[in-house]
């Protein structure tokens, strides 16, 4: 087989940033094969409240008409009931939560999600979906780190859903094979969003490696066999969110490295290539296309084009350039995931 037809994807969890970074990012959405994205509210301010998404979606829109956006609210103290009701109406999607967020009016982390009931019951009428960034902070006399903290966060996923079984939650960016094993043995209003960057990266691929570092860190080889397991399975509740997460090459290099790994432009390509090399690549189209759409209950979409994929080797680009003349803001380059490595499989169309 030489040739994929598949539709336009959807990436159900996507950074896309502000000003001269998102005039880069949004354009190349389509270009790595997407039509559908569900958008991050972590910006500077983050997106709070009704308003703010709204006026957000119109410059994502703005500079990607075709694209169909479904926006997000941070999580936050201030979100009430009535907000969500209001938020509904005006087409914004769901809520996500950061375990920052979270920590606010609680002792030690996501402790406290109770605070948020009266806005898990809104969503919960609304139809609305609650993303979870599900990982608790580090706490070294806990002996919490960066390899344990989704693991450790399972329980929280399990009682939020036990209190609101007809809210739909999704577990973002699973990197565990007990996060796997938790989403299975919850009930239907419960999916999990799995990056492309997981489904090849181990420990030993970010140490050291700026590029590759992301939050939740990739874990161990049994871990990365579990997401891709559950791919070959072709669970519908398992599908794509790839968090990609530009930030400018300087910030990634730098001694404090920022988390975050960029694949936007070219996400069917990496797909493709990395389902291949476990067998998996018969899921691509439901993994990819179809799961995220049925659990986010699409049914308007501005634009679901038709994609064409042809094997062919190639090398990435290294970097992408954003800002620069004419373009208010910030200029400089992101660092893509396997940046100048060999693909195997290429856009050859997309109509
Ligand atoms: C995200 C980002 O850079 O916005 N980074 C990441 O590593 N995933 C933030 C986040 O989703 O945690
Ligand atoms: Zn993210």
């Amino acid at each position: 087989m030489d040739t994929i037809t598949l539709p336009t994807a959807a990436d159900m969890h996507i950074h896309l940033r502000q000003g001269s970074l998102m005039t880069m990012v949004t354009p190349a959405v389509a270009e790595g094969g997407v039509s559908i994205c569900y958008v991050m509210p972590n910006l500077q301010p983050t997106i709070s409240n009704t308003e703010m998404a709204v006026a957000y979606k119109a410059e994502l829109e703005a500079l990607a008409p075709k694209v169909t956006f479904l926006m997000s609210l941070y999580l936050n103290p201030a979100l009430t009931p009535d907000e969500i009701r209001k938020a509904a109406k005006a087409g914004v999607r769901g809520v996500k939560s950061y375990p920052r967020g979270v920590t606010t009016n609680s002792e030690s982390g996501i402790e406290s999600y109770d605070i948020y009931y009266p806005v898990f019951q809104a969503m919960e009428e609304e139809g609305m979906v609650l993303n979870l960034h599900g990982e608790i902070p580090s706490d070294a006399d806990k002996n919490v780190c960066v390899m344990n903290a989704e693991e450790k966060f399972l329980g929280h996923l399990k009682d939020i859903h036990l209190a609101f079984p007809k809210l739909k939650i999704i577990l973002e960016h699973a990197t565990t094979e007990a996060a796997v094993n938790m989403v299975k043995s919850l009930g239907d209003t419960v999916g999990c969003t799995i990056t492309v960057h997981h489904l090849q990266l181990i420990v030993d691929d970010w140490a050291g490696k700026c590029h590759n570092f992301c939050k939740p860190v990739a874990k161990y080889p049994s871990d990365r066999a579990a997401l891709r397991n559950v791919i070959k399975e072709g669970h519908p509740r398992f599908f794509l969110g790839t968090d990609s997460a530009p930030h400018p090459s300087h910030k990634k290099e730098g001694p404090d490295s920022c988390a975050g790994v960029f694949t936007t432009p070219l996400v069917l390509p990496y797909l493709a290539t990395i389902l291949e090399s476990f067998g998996a690549l018969d899921r691509l189209r439901g993994f990819a296309c179809d799961f995220g759409r049925a659990f986010y209950e699409v049914k308007n979409e501005k634009w679901v084009g038709e994609v064409k994929l042809v094997r062919e080797e190639w090398n990435t680009p290294q970097k992408y350039s954003f800002g620069g003349e004419g373009i208010v803001g910030e200029k400089g380059d992101v660092v893509p995931f396997m940046a100048g490595k060999p693909l195997g499989w290429k856009i050859a169309s997309i109509n």
